[in-house]
């Protein structure tokens, strides 16, 4: 391999590949990391490669992550980036597919949604949605208990779509979950990948069912609005009700449409993030009993009642449990969902000498008209960075037998967020950053931390989990999240 020397002196170094239009696609798409940890020894940690015909600038590092989730609203765009892909699947109208300025209020509503009391609410209704599929899909219990193989990625996308519809969606939306919605959402799903963000419309089934699921789901969630308005429904503390109503600065409130689309975008963002989380933590527990015995000693010292039963955690006991925290962190580190975090440069933007100089006097510029690509899980996983950074130790988070606050805490208290290890982050320039940074970062960081807790505090407290694979499996990029391929576990009931 060879630099490609670019006709522009400050354009950044373009990645060398065989076939003009394709470029790098087949190796990104295959491993993106091995591509993106690769390309930077090569070239430094700023570079450009062509994915079909589009000139994507990737910027590595806590600085390269900073230039593209700091980056000015008048320099770089989310909804130019990805809008072609969410558009379809979340609706009209919301999200992307509006200027950024509303998309900022949308996540104002949605954060109100998220009070302490709804929270404290879904914490009480989590649990009873993982013991009912424990007992009617699993079939596991004190007089049957196994050992059974389960596929963890099966098992964990159906407990999070059961608690998020439970809590966060609405009652409604759980009690249709196996009628027809689980069906809508699966087409909605195979038209949220890969293929659909680089061709957004194509002749094929697959775009028909997706467009007929969006609306299809779209009048469903109208419906729900329309009957909790006569009386007919109730509602609890879900963030329909807490969307409904909301009205914009300028005075227009969100429409039911809107409501309806956002709810799609909120089910879409923390399904698969969430359930690709939780596999690779149980993966992960299946393989190190050591860790695996501390988490559910840390139950038991907990909630652990005389008998051997447990009370429930409450949303506030879900922020004190430091093994359960650093797991999730831990987790999150390595197998961050989301690999690429997408701009559209709108400005050309001067890349800092420090990033990266190709000369004494030169600094790059990375054109307007090019994707810029941030990739914390590179950081994440960077051993410069951090200690044997490719192994799964949560205890790297714990100080003194405690944890530090969690990311999210210092981040809202506006403090200097502080990982250890000399990595510390300022802002939006971090080397620890799975939900993002900026004005897009994560709003559903605090929800997934409480689901996560629960749903794994209860098959922790349920199961011993052991290895049915020799190794942690690969990883599947085929897919917009990351996720392991074909992953089992077995599960053998505590008695
Ligand atoms: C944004 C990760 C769960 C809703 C993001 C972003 C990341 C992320 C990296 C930034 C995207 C960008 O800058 O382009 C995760 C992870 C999750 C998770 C790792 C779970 C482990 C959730 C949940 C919800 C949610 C449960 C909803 C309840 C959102 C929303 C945005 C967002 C609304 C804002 C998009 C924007 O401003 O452009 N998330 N997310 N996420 N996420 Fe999450």
């Amino acid at each position: 391999r060879q630099i490609l020397v670019p006709t522009d002196p400050t354009a950044p170094p373009v990645v060398f590949h065989y076939i003009p239009w394709f470029g790098s696609a087949a190796y990104y798409g295959m491993d993106p990391y091995k591509f993106m940890f690769e390309c930077r020894d090569k070239y430094g940690d700023v570079f450009t490669f062509i994915l079909l015909g589009r000139r994507m600038t990737v910027a590595l590092g806590p600085k390269g992550n900073n230039l593209s989730l700091g980056g000015k609203v008048s320099h770089v765009s989310a909804e130019d980036a990805y809008t072609h892909l969410t558009t379809p699947v979340f609706g009209k109208g919301v999200v992307y597919d509006c200027p950024n300025d509303m998309l900022m209020q949308q996540k104002k509503f949605i954060k109100h949604g998220l009070t302490t009391e709804a929270l404290q609410s879904y914490a009480e209704l989590m649990p009873a949605e993982c013991q009912e599929y424990f007992a009617k899909e699993l079939k596991l219990s004190k007089q049957n208990p196994g050992p059974k193989t389960v596929d963890v990625l099966h098992m964990m996308a159906q407990l999070i779509v059961l608690t998020a519809s439970r809590t966060l969606q609405g009652k409604e939306i759980r009690d249709n979950l196996s009628v027809r919605f689980a069906k809508l959402l699966e087409d909605l799903d195979k038209g949220f990948t890969p293929l659909n963000m680089m061709f957004p419309n194509l002749p094929l089934p697959s775009y028909r069912r997706r467009d007929a699921a969006q609306k299809e789901m779209s009048d469903f969630y109208m419906s729900i609005m329309a009957k909790r308005r006569t009386g007919e429904h109730d509602h609890e503390n879900d963030m329909i009700q807490a969307l409904q109503g909301s009205v914009y600065r300028n005075g227009t409130p969100l429409t039911d449409r809107d409501v309806a689309h956002m709810m799609i975008a909120l089910l879409m963002a923390g399904q698969h993030t969430s359930s690709a989380t939780s596999s690779w933590f149980l993966l992960h527990l299946a393989h190190d009993q050591d860790i695996q015995q501390r988490l559910y000693q840390e139950q038991v010292d907990n909630f652990g009642n005389p008998d051997g039963t447990f009370r429930p955690m409450t949303f506030e006991d879900t922020k004190k449990l430091p093994i359960m925290d650093s797991c999730i962190r831990e987790t999150l580190r390595l197998h961050a969902p989301i690999h690429s975090i997408l701009r559209k440069v709108l400005q050309p933007i001067v890349v800092p000498q420090s990033l990266a100089a190709p000369s004494e006097n030169v600094s790059y510029v990375i054109p307007k008209g090019h994707i810029i690509v941030a990739a914390p899980g590179v950081s994440q996983m960077d051993p410069k960075i951090w200690e044997k950074a490719g192994s799964w130790n949560p205890l790297r988070w714990l100080v003194d037998g405690g944890i530090a606050k969690t990311a999210n805490e210092q981040y809202q208290a506006g403090e200097k967020v502080d990982y250890g290890f000399g990595a510390v982050s300022k802002g939006t320039e971090s080397p620890y950053q799975p939900f993002g940074a900026g004005r897009h970062r994560c709003v559903g960081e605090q929800f997934a931390y409480l689901q996560l807790t629960l749903v794994i505090g209860e098959i922790v407290r349920n199961f011993k989990l052991t290895a049915a694979q020799k190794a942690i499996p690969e990883t599947n990029y085929q897919t917009m999240i990351v996720l392991p391929l074909d992953p089992k576990i077995n599960l053998e009931a505590r008695v």
